[in-house]
């Protein structure tokens, strides 16, 4: 294994002191309570109250959080719906199992969905708007809102990066019909394995996603509807009820982090700072830069053991899947200027000011050369 001086991966730190949370799992395991059991309640009270939405139902990941909030709201084959063309596949996976038309809309350069550019989009057919809060920053909700109630197109936040972001006050994963959120081991929040979180203020939307994860089982012996097996597992919520209490410090210190790194980083000529738009508490999932040279970039970096990446190399919009829609490089030039340009940081929480001052003194170096 390389001997990395910054790693991307912040896991072993994340659950190196984890004495009080094996007791905890000493004590459940015992129980039995593994199938929507009690520290699932507990997990889904405290994760809503974290948001400000009245529910919360654990599913066992944020694709299926997406998938099932569509569900819910009965899209289906023949209907459209709208997404960004910059997003992870998972958000794109969502819309295609329930066998709607994804359609696309170019992101602007803070990495959300270019909000002017969707009206032009909107058909008979659109059933949904999926903005998606990536790498943690929020997209313009304000307009979004107003699109969303002039055609009466229900918004689903994919807040799967963003967990504890906000536009204006609100925050990410509020201010939608509903919301979707990830724990899966990489993000801002996690727990061992893969989970999701759906969180919503409509009763009805509630309800229908409570069957939806449950084989539709109204109760152990009638069924109102088909749904999935998508729970989320309750060993799961043991973890997540470990992890959430810090939450808010998770996120203040990634923002720490990431402050430092702009604010060193612009000094360079060959680097752009991305928009940091001012309504926005951006919660840095993902650290990214526009950067001159950048495969060259990357490529020292990793050889001066910094675990840098690129989210992503293809857009979503040019990947296999996609072949059949026709599109064309240049289809969507933000999203292209970005996989071409961007390289992500490590700026989780557990990096010490030595190693952010390696990663600048690093890409300092590399363009000094
Ligand atoms: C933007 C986005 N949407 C959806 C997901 C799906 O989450 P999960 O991996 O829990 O299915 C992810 C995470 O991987 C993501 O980054």
């Amino acid at each position: 294994m390389k001997n990395w001086k910054v790693r991307y991966s912040y896991l072993p730190q994340q659950f190196k002191k984890t004495d009080q949370l094996w007791n905890k799992l000493k004590r459940f395991v015992p129980t039995g309570d593994f199938t929507l059991g009690k520290e699932l309640s507990i997990f889904e009270k405290n994760f809503s109250k974290l948001i400000g939405t009245r529910y919360a139902v654990g599913v066992n990941s944020g694709t299926d959080a997406l998938k099932l909030i569509l569900k819910s709201i009965g899209v289906k084959s023949g209907d459209e719906v709208i997404t960004a063309a910059n997003t992870f596949v998972a958000t794109v996976g969502a819309i295609n199992e329930v066998g709607a038309k994804i359609v696309f809309v170019d992101c602007d350069d803070s990495f959300c969905i270019n909000v002017d550019l969707i009206e032009k989009k909107i058909t008979r057919k659109t059933k949904a708007i999926v903005p998606v809060h990536f790498t943690g920053c929020v997209c313009e909700m304000d307009k979004l809102i107003k699109i969303s109630k002039k055609y009466k197109i229900p918004i689903i936040e994919d807040a799967c990066q963003s967990i504890l972001g906000k536009y204006k006050n609100k925050i990410s994963g509020s201010m939608g019909v509903a919301g979707a959120f990830s724990f899966h081991p990489l993000k801002n929040i996690n727990v061992w394995s893969d989970a999701g979180m759906i969180v919503t203020n409509n009763k009805d939307l509630f309800k229908k996603v409570l069957l939806l994860r449950n084989h539709g089982l109204k109760n152990r012996d009638e069924i109102e509807l088909l749904g999935y097996n998508s729970r989320m597992d309750t060993f799961q919520a043991v973890v997540g009820n470990w992890v959430l209490p810090k939450a808010k410090s998770i996120a203040s210190q990634r923002i720490k982090n990431a402050k430092f790194l702009d604010k060193e980083l612009s000094k360079l000529s060959e680097i752009r700072i991305p928009d940091r738009p001012k309504l926005v508490k951006h919660v840095f999932h993902l650290y990214i830069v526009f950067a001159k040279k950048r495969d060259q970039l990357l490529k020292y970096c990793l050889r001066k053991g910094i675990e840098a990446k690129i989210h992503y190399p293809t857009p979503i919009y040019l990947q296999k899947p996609f072949k059949k829609m026709g599109y064309k490089k240049g289809r969507f030039p933000r999203a292209d200027f970005h996989a071409k340009n961007m390289i992500s940081f490590p700026c989780d929480q557990h990096l010490n000011r030595k190693q952010l001052n390696y990663i600048i003194s690093t890409v300092k170096s590399y363009y000094k050369n």
